[in-house]
């Protein structure tokens, strides 16, 4: 089925619409929404499609389940943010999007359909090629990324030579140019500096230039801004932006931040113990969360308002051990509305997410329900 592109009604990254919600009343998961793929079950064709991914370690201790069935999609031009906590199975996500877990102590199933080809049969020296030239990563950590031995330069033109053919003169030419894209300044001189030359802003963004030499269809940011202080964090989604205006590759922006999805994405996909637990567009997520993980997410980060009257609540209790995760919802030891369902159907029986349009959570709230703890407790806290 193929997928639309259309933006209708939806906010753009960087100008959210998010502030508090309508005075209207919200119907919860229904907001008008351009036709979009289901993320769930069927199989899409969609740029970048995922289907019901596990990837499974086998440690010592016993089998970690840091991904459990998790699916989504994501077209080109088009930014998805995956939310989560720390530990929630964001970064096995994404590294087994390029194929870089060690297949000897990891079990990998499901799909990863990339351009319509599948990506988990792929042998290592296709996925070699497609890495850095049509998918590329952008790290927290830069020096993970960078070499300490080679000049910047050196770095972001071998990327090109190795990837686009071109001669050692392009090359270089090709790496002022990207030094000079990202906001380096003087990069004809800067290009000859090694990494620890540069500041951490500056690192990131070389960074960045080395994600982009060729031109790649999808780039996966994994929490590219967390270690930036708050000024260069700005900055750096800035630019981010704007590569995405003028490359219009597919993102998949991974955070902790609730409020750096708000400016960066269009879809937001939140994620709690290796599970997709709510999806749908940013507006929807953010104006009408309908999942209690969601709900716990919003009052946990500053209002995204700027009212500082409003306090934060941090969600109580500690993520899931992935060796031993929870029967049931996985979030059913944390939820404050288990008691709502009734039974102990929160504790025995795991809830799907049913996606209307590419929108919904998984959770057995009845609808009637979410509605009203949203209006009557959770939108009340979000100020
Ligand atoms: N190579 C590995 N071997 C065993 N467990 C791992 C490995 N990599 C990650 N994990 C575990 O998988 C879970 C998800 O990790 P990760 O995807 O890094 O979380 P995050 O959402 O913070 O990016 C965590 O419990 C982590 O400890
Ligand atoms: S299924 Fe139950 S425990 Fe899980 S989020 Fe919904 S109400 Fe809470
Ligand atoms: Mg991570």
């Amino acid at each position: 089925m193929a997928t639309s592109q259309s933006t209708t009604g939806e906010p753009t990254p960087g100008e959210p619409d998010l502030g508090k919600p309508d005075s209207g009343k919200p119907v919860l998961g229904k907001e008008p929404e351009a036709t979009r793929s289901p993320s769930s079950g069927a199989p899409s064709d969609a740029f970048l499609s995922v289907r019901d991914l596990r990837v499974h370690f086998s440690t010592e201790d016993g089998i970690v389940k840091a991904v459990d069935g998790l699916s989504f999609d994501v077209e080109k031009g088009r930014t998805l943010g995956i939310v989560g906590e720390s530990g929630s199975g964001k970064s096995v996500s994404s590294l087994s999007i390029l194929g870089l877990h060690n297949p000897e102590r990891t079990t990998i199933e499901g799909s990863i359909r990339f351009d319509g080809n599948e990506l988990l049969s792929m042998p290592e020296r296709k996925l070699r090629d497609l890495r850095g030239r049509r998918i590329s990563m952008i790290f927290q950590d830069p020096l993970t990324a960078l070499s300490p031995f080679y000049t910047v330069g050196e770095q972001i033109a071998e990327t090109y030579r190795r990837h686009m053919g071109a001669n050692r003169h392009d090359a270089h030419a090709r790496a002022i140019e990207m030094l000079d894209r990202v906001g380096i300044p003087q990069p004809k001189v800067r290009v000859n500096d090694y990494p620890h030359h540069f500041s951490g802003g500056m690192r990131q963004r070389a960074m960045i230039a080395m994600s982009l030499v060729c031109d790649p269809d999808l780039l996966i940011a994994d929490e590219p801004t967390t270690a930036l202080d708050v000024t260069v964090q700005a900055q750096i989604l800035d630019l981010l932006r704007d590569l995405q205006d003028e490359f219009g590759a597919a993102i998949v922006f991974i955070t902790h931040d609730l409020g750096v999805i708000a400016s960066m994405a269009h879809d937001v996909l939140v994620m709690y113990a290796g599970r997709s637990v709510e999806k749908g567009t940013v507006r929807e997520v953010l104006k009408t969360p309908t999942h209690p993980y969601t709900w716990g997410l919003l009052s946990s980060m500053p209002n995204l308002t700027g009212d500082v009257d409003v306090p934060l609540r941090p969600v109580r209790g500690t993520p899931p051990s992935l060796l031993d995760p929870p029967s049931g919802c996985p979030f059913h030891p944390r939820c404050d509305h288990a008691a709502v369902v009734g039974g102990d159907r929160c504790a025995t029986e795991r809830p799907v997410i049913s996606l209307v349009d590419g929108r919904g959570a998984a959770c057995h709230l009845a609808a009637q329900d979410k509605e009203r703890i949203f209006l009557d407790e959770v939108r009340p806290r979000l100020g």
